[in-house]
C-alpha cells in the first residue's frame, strides 16, 4: 500500500523539507564555502537553543532542591558545550581567500548580534546590557533577550539552592538586582570553600560548574583564533576591531566565585 502523506515520518516531524530550505549564500554565483558558513552558524544556534533550554531547567530544579536533576542537565550542557568548542574546527578548514570571496555579501551582519549568545551569557551570569545597544530595536530575539537581562541568573539559582540546604548566603545576595553581571563576595566564597570540604556531591556539582565555565571560555579562545586566522587584523562585519576586541573578552569567568576558592584547599 503507498504511504499516506498524513502519516507520520521523519521528515515531517522533523520538518526537514524546511530546514533544507534555509541555507541561502548571497554569493552570486554562490561560492562554495558560503554553505559550510551558513550550516555552521545554524548548528551553533541550534545548540545555542538546547543550553537555554536545559538551562532554565537546571534553574528549576535547583530551586526545587534536586541535585542530582541539576548534575544531570549541567552534564548535558558540558558536553554540547565540548561539541561548539569541536565544531571550531571544522570552519577552521576555510581559508581567508575562501571566506573573503563572499565576505562582502555579510554587509553588517556578524555573530556580534547573536541574541541566543547574549542570553547565553546573561543566564549565565555575564550581563552587559550595553551589548544590546548594537542591537536595533525589533531585531528578532531582542526581546527574549531583554527579558533573560531582567532575569535571575544559574548563580542567583545556585544561591538559593545552598541557602535552602541551610548555607549562610548574605541577603544581600540573594536580593541583588539581577540585572547587574554577579560580582565576587567573600562570604558567599567562605560558604563554597565549606561546602568543598564537608559534601563530596556540591564538591562534584560545583567542579561540574567550573567545567561549563571553562568550557565557554574556550569556545571564546577557539573563536578568537578562528577569526585571527581567517580576517588577521581586519576590522569585523560587525563594526568592532575585530580580534582586538575579542581578546577582551578572554579569561573572563562566569562563576568568579567559584574560580577565587582554589587557593583555599
Ligand atoms: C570565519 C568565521 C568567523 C569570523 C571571521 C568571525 C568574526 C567575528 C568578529 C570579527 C567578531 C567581533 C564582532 C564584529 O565586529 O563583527 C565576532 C563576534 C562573534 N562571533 Fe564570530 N566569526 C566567525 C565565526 C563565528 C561562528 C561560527 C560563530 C558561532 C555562532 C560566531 C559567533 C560570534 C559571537 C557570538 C560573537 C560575539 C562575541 C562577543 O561579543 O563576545 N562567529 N565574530
Amino acid at each position: 500500500m503507498a504511504p499516506t502523506t498524513d502519516k507520520l515520518t521523519y521528515a515531517n516531524y522533523l520538518h526537514i523539507d524546511q530546514l533544507l530550505s534555509i541555507q541561502e549564500p548571497r554569493s552570486n554565483p554562490p561560492e562554495h564555502d558560503e554553505t559550510l558558513f551558513i550550516i555552521i552558524h545554524q548548528a551553533y544556534e541550534l545548540w545555542f537553543k538546547q543550553i537555554l533550554h536545559e538551562l532554565d531547567l537546571a534553574g528549576v530544579k535547583f530551586r526545587e532542591g534536586d541535585l542530582w536533576g541539576v548534575y544531570h542537565i549541567l552534564k548535558r550542557v558540558r558536553m554540547i558545550l565540548k561539541t561548539l568548542v569541536g565544531q571550531v574546527d571544522i570552519l577552521e578548514t576555510m581559508t581567508p581567500e575562501s571566506f573573503v570571496s563572499f565576505r562582502d555579501r555579510l554587509d553588517t551582519a556578524s555573530g556580534f548580534q547573536s541574541m541566543q549568545f547574549r542570553e547565553l551569557e546573561f543566564r549565565l551570569g555575564l550581563k552587559r546590557e550595553e551589548v544590546l545597544k548594537y542591537m536595533p530595536e525589533g531585531m528578532a530575539g531582542r526581546d527574549a533577550a531583554l527579558k533573560r537581562l531582567n532575569e535571575p541568573t544559574l548563580t542567583d539559582d545556585l544561591h538559593v539552592f545552598l541557602k535552602n540546604r541551610g548555607a549562610d548566603i548574605p541577603d544581600e545576595v540573594l536580593n541583588r538586582d539581577v540585572k547587574e553581571k554577579v560580582a565576587p563576595n567573600e562570604a558567599v566564597q567562605d560558604q563554597l570553600v565549606e561546602y568543598s570540604v564537608n559534601s563530596p556531591e556540591l564538591a562534584n556539582l560545583f567542579e561540574l560548574m567550573l567545567d561549563i565555565d571553562e568550557g565557554l571560555q574556550e569556545w571564546r579562545y577557539r573563536h578568537v583564533q578562528l577569526v585571527r586566522r581567517t580576517i588577521g587584523n581586519k576590522h569585523g562585519t560587525g563594526g568592532s576591531p575585530g580580534v582586538p576586541y575579542l581578546e577582551r573578552t578572554l579569561f573572563e569567568p562566569v562563576f568568579p566565585d567559584l574560580w577565587a576558592i582554589r587557593h583555599r584547599f
